[in-house]
């Protein structure tokens, strides 16, 4: 479904991706792990058309990408800037499926039940500024699953939240990847996370970026926390991905943050609320 060929990035006379090949199959769950600065956000930019690309090619259902793709959901890493200020949490939440041509009542209950999913169903009338960062991310994690996108990409979607919701959330995506069939490209620093979550492992590498690994993650597909990470597969999977990890950190790559996300479509303010 997803087929990224030669891509290549720079910024100025920096090279950051330099001839990326990956290949995504329809309903996969693949995880991207790299060093900090090896281009993860910056290749999840390219994926959501919210970049071009200097070189190379990336196809989307057998089309190349030239601006948002419509069916297709990102979580930023920076929860701060993803999210308007002026909308209720509900509302933040509900906007994108006017694109979906969902009528009101529609939208404010798919909108309710992704709250729910992510712990805040209590918390829709409030607005992003009244909540802690990790709630706002998971605010960001409930509007792409209410959208129900064919393709999600996460930008490391747990780095803000404590060790037992991000073992929820993490949960949480594999079971809405399970029953709604998504395809799935998920970066994160968490390389115990990377196995646990993943269908497959894709490890890059640093200076400039590109593909250094891919690990096949031979686990039961049912998966959980305890039994899960204590399995010999696990544990013999998150070593080789850690020994690549470090591996490919050479040079001193900075880590950088991300845009502001979403699309808003042309709405004027006032026919943002639901
Ligand atoms: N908008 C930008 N302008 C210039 N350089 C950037 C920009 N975004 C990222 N970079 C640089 O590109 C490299 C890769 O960044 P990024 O894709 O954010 O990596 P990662 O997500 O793997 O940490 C870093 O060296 C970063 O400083
Ligand atoms: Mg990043």
């Amino acid at each position: 479904m997803l087929e990224i060929n030669e891509l290549t990035h720079r910024y100025g006379d920096q090279t950051v991706l330099a001839g990326l090949n990956l290949k995504v199959a329809q309903g996969e769950l693949v995880s991207l792990v790299g060093p900090s600065g090896c281009g993860k956000s910056t290749l999840l930019r390219c994926v959501a058309g919210l970049i071009r690309p200097t070189g190379g090619q990336i196809v989307l259902n057998g089309n190349p990408i030239d601006g948002v793709p419509d069916d297709l959901a990102v979580v930023f890493q920076d929860y701060s800037r993803s999210l308007f200020p002026w909308l209720s949490v509900r509302d933040n939440v509900a906007l994108p499926l006017r694109r979906k041509g969902k009528g009101r009542s529609a939208r404010r209950a798919a909108a309710q039940e992704a709250l729910e999913s992510v712990g805040l169903g209590d918390a829709g009338r409030k607005f992003p500024w009244q909540l802690s960062g990790g709630m706002q991310q998971r605010v960001s994690i409930a509007r792409a699953l209410a959208y129900r996108p064919s393709l999600l990409l996460m930008d490391e979607p747990f780095g803000s939240v404590d060790a037992q919701t991000r073992e929820d959330l993490e949960d949480l995506v594999l079971r809405v990847h399970r029953d709604g069939g998504m395809t799935i490209l998920l970066v994160t620093h968490d390389i115990d996370e990377s196995v646990y979550v993943g269908d497959r492992v894709v490890v890059l590498a640093r200076n400039p970026g590109r593909v250094r690994a891919e690990l096949p993650v031979g686990l039961p597909s049912a998966r959980d926390q305890i039994e899960t990470r204590g399995l010999p597969e696990f544990v013999r999977l998150r070593a080789e991905v850690g020994r690549l990890v470090r591996g490919s950190a050479t040079g001193d790559g900075a880590a950088a943050g991300s845009p502001a996300g979403g699309t808003t479509g042309s709405l004027r303010k006032d026919d943002w609320h639901d």
